[in-house]
């Protein structure tokens, strides 16, 4: 490699935006080492860089991208991602909002604490923590795990059955890679987690829908139309998204049957620990004698989604089918995030964030829910459920819940509209509305009165 091919990479990552003004450039010595030609061909070319204005050149301090430099218009037009096929809900991934949906408060959480531990995780990396970490997780992870589940959730495992995986999807493939069989009957409530559904059509080909009513996923019809199905994935501590609790007679209906069908339960507990007026409901899988529940979890709700740590727990009969795939299907997960989780729940932060979380939250709906009704007091009506942390406002009257979503999302408040969370049951209409970031009744108020004339006129049609 010559130095006009240096000196030409260098000024079309420039111009193409990716390095920016006042970004760091290798020495001299590390570059020519890194491509393997005589530094007086770096030289060369970064000589002409800072002749020409794009590189300055701070002595000891380095070379940099020259900072005086603007942003160049770019010769190309710049590279557009293709239209998605999921417009409002990758968009909402990807966008600050008060009103998004399953985001903690970002704001409530301990970060210093949290800084704290991951320095003293980071220096205390031993050699053999370095090497490839173990497939199903960091052991005192599973510890703590367990623990918290045990005490917190009413379930009865040991570390040995908990599988830490980069949480819901992972959770679902990983599953179904070990324990299904090709053509084997998937049910998933309707309406229901859209990223699962999303999922499931693509891995589970033979993939059927049950139902929601205000007891949670219908029982009877799974057991009048698909008794033969072989998994059931379920979210029993608050559906999503209609957030209703299943109810204990529907729950022992449910386990009887995976117990006579030898059919499995996934429960989706994403949630679970944020229960507001009752005490904390214990997970489906405390009820499950016959180990047919496969309990999953994430930290995506409780620290941060962008964690990326979730969890399932095996069944005992499985373990050695999970141990024996896992090893073939998956590399494990970078171990320090999970040291630094680990050690988060073991010195209770984890416990006191929760607790905390629930007062915080409960405050929050409330603020929410006051300002919904002080500005569109005929709008909506509510089934307040007991816990989660999103609010269903259904339709009072009209179906024009995309058309409102819209209107709402152009202003930042991203909403999600309740009706494309049905596949085949019939579709109710309404808002889904996150409230954990929302800081105040009047902050809530603002929001609101910004959609308040767009809303009735997207109504009114
Ligand atoms: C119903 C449901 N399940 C699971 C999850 C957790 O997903 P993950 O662990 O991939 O962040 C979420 C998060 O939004 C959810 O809404």
């Amino acid at each position: 490699m010559g130095y006009r091919e240096i000196y030409a990479r260098y000024r079309q990552q420039i111009q193409a935006g990716v390095l920016k003004s006042g970004d760091r450039v290798p020495a001299i010595r590390v570059l020519a080492s890194e491509l393997r030609v005589a530094r007086k061909t770096v030289e060369a070319a970064y000589e002409i860089l800072i002749g020409e204005g794009y590189f300055v050149s701070q002595g000891a301090k380095g070379t940099r991208v020259n900072p005086a430099l603007t942003p160049v218009n770019k010769e190309e037009p710049a590279w557009q991602p293709e239209e998605s096929d999921l417009p409002l809900r990758i968009e909402q991934r990807e966008s600050k909002g008060e009103m998004r949906l399953g985001i903690p408060s970002l704001d409530a959480f301990p970060l210093k604490k949290w800084l704290l531990i991951s320095g003293k995780a980071a220096r205390s990396l031993r050699p053999d923590e370095m090497l490839i970490p173990p497939v199903m997780g960091y052991t005192p992870l599973r510890e703590a795990i367990a623990s918290y589940l045990n005490i917190s959730r009413g379930l009865d495992c040991q570390p040995e059955q908990i599988f830490i995986t980069s949480g819901y999807r992972a959770n679902l493939r990983l599953i179904l890679a070990v324990l299904a069989q090709a053509g084997d009957k998937v049910l998933f409530e309707d309406p229901g987690y859209f990223f699962g559904q999303q999922l499931l059509k693509w891995i589970a080909p033979n993939l059927h829908y049950v139902p929601v009513d205000r007891d949670g996923i219908d029982v009877d019809h799974l057991l009048r139309y698909h008794a033969d199905a072989r998994f059931a994935v379920v979210t029993p501590t608050h559906q999503s998204p209609l957030a209703v609790t299943l109810s204990l007679p529907r729950k022992h209906q449910l386990l009887a049957w995976a117990q006579e069908n030898e059919s499995w339960i996934i429960e989706d507990d994403y949630d679970g620990e944020f229960h507001y007026t009752r005490k904390v409901i214990p997970a489906l899988k405390s009820l499950d004698t016959h180990d047919r529940v496969i309990y999953t979890g994430t930290f995506s709700k409780t620290i941060m989604p962008a964690m990326r740590i979730g969890y399932l727990v095996m069944p005992k009969a499985t373990l050695a089918r999970f141990r024996e795939l896992g090893e073939i299907l998956e590399n494990g997960l970078p171990l320090l995030p999970q040291k630094i989780l680990a050690q988060f729940l073991s010195e209770g932060h984890f416990y006191r964030h929760i607790k905390k979380m629930r007062i915080l939250y409960q405050q929050r709906r409330r603020m929410m829910l006051d300002a919904l009704q002080a500005c569109f007091p005929d709008l909506f009506e509510y089934q307040l459920t007991d816990g989660g942390m999103h609010i269903v406002a259904f339709l009072r009257r009209g179906i024009q819940d995309v058309a409102l979503a819209e209107v709402w999302q152009r202003h930042q408040l991203r909403v999600l509209p309740l009706s494309g969370w049905y596949m085949q049951t019939q579709k109710r209409y309404g808002l889904v509305i996150g409230y954990t970031n929302i800081r105040s009744y009047e902050q809530a108020l603002a929001l609101l009165q910004g959609v308040e004339e767009e809303t009735r006129r997207a109504m009114a049609r």
